[in-house]
C-alpha cells in the first residue's frame, strides 16, 4: 500500500513512523509512505499557505492553490490513482470498520488540516473522503493522520506477528478483547486464573469469549448492542450485570 501525505508539518511524522509497526510494515515493503509539503508548491515569494477568512471571523484557513497543485504533483508519482482523504473533526468517525474499508484500498493519500480549516473548495471538489479521529479538535490533522496510518498499516499482509492476532483483538468482531496475561502465574500475591494454567484449550477459548462479552457489555454497551452474540449469549450478560 502506498500513503502519500500532504502536511505543512513533514518533520511531525520522523518519530512515529520510523519506530514499530510502521517501520516494520515500511522495511518489509508493504506500506511505502510518502511526505509532501503544500508550502513547496506555492508561487510567491512568501511561500504563503493560509489566509484570512472571507466575511471574516478569527483564525486563518489554508489556500486552496498549495493543496491543489501539491495533489496535481503528487497523484502521478504512483500507478493508483488514490483515495484522497482529509483529515478533519467534521469527518466520519474512524473505527475498526472504517479502518478495514480504507486498508484494502492500493494508495491513499492524506491531507492534514491546519489553522482554522482549510478552503472549502477542497472539501467539495477534491477529496473523496473526510476522517475525524474523535469529537475533539486537534491543532492539525497530523496526529489524526499517524492514527489512520498505524491503523491502516497492522491490516497490511505479514505486518502482524500472525494474522490472527488481527481477528482477535478488540473491536475485530464488535467486543473487547479478553483479558491477556504472561508469566509469572503469580506475581505479589496477584495470581492469574486457574483457567489459562490448564491446557485445556476448548476451555480457555470458552472462558476467553465470555470475558469478552462480559468486558464489553461492562465498558462498551453501545458495541455489545450491536454484535453478534447468540440468545444464551445474550441471557449470559443479562444474568451477569442483574448481579452486579
Ligand atoms: N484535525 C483536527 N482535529 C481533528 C480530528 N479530531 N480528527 C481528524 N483531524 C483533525
Amino acid at each position: 500500500m502506498r500513503i502519500d501525505i500532504l502536511t505543512l508539518f513533514p518533520e511531525m511524522f520522523a518519530g512515529p513512523f520510523d519506530a514499530s509497526i510502521i517501520a516494520r510494515a515500511r522495511a518489509a515493503g508493504v506500506l511505502d509512505i510518502a511526505l509532501h509539503n503544500p508550502r513547496d508548491y506555492t508561487t510567491d515569494k512568501h511561500r504563503i499557505v493560509d489566509d484570512y477568512a472571507y466575511g471574516g471571523g478569527p483564525g486563518m484557513v489554508m489556500k486552496p492553490e498549495p493543496i491543489f497543485d501539491c495533489v496535481d504533483a503528487v497523484r502521478p508519482m504512483a500507478d493508483a490513482p488514490g483515495k484522497l482523504v482529509l483529515l478533519t473533526p467534521q469527518g466520519r468517525l474512524l473505527n475498526h470498520d472504517v479502518v478495514a474499508e480504507l486498508a484494502e484500498e492500493p494508495r491513499l493519500i492524506l491531507i492534514c488540516g491546519h489553522y482554522e480549516g482549510v478552503d472549502e473548495r477542497v472539501r467539495a471538489f477534491l477529496v473523496d473522503d473526510e476522517i475525524s479521529i474523535g469529537d475533539y479538535v486537534l491543532s492539525g490533522g497530523e496526529p489524526a493522520a499517524i492514527v489512520l496510518v498505524d491503523a491502516v498499516a497492522r491490516h497490511q499482509p505479514g505486518v502482524l506477528g500472525s494474522e490472527l492476532s488481527l481477528e482477535e483483538e478488540s473491536h475485530a468482531q464488535g467486543l473487547l478483547e479478553y483479558p491477556q496475561y504472561t508469566r509469572p502465574a503469580e506475581f505479589r500475591g496477584m495470581a492469574i486464573p486457574e483457567i489459562l494454567l490448564s491446557g485445556h484449550h476448548a476451555e480457555i477459548a470458552k472462558w476467553r469469549r465470555r470475558q469478552s462479552i462480559l468486558r464489553t457489555a461492562r465498558r462498551r454497551p453501545d458495541l455489545l448492542a450491536k454484535a453478534q452474540l447468540t440468545p444464551e449469549e445474550r441471557r449470559l450478560v443479562e444474568e451477569e450485570l442483574a448481579r452486579e
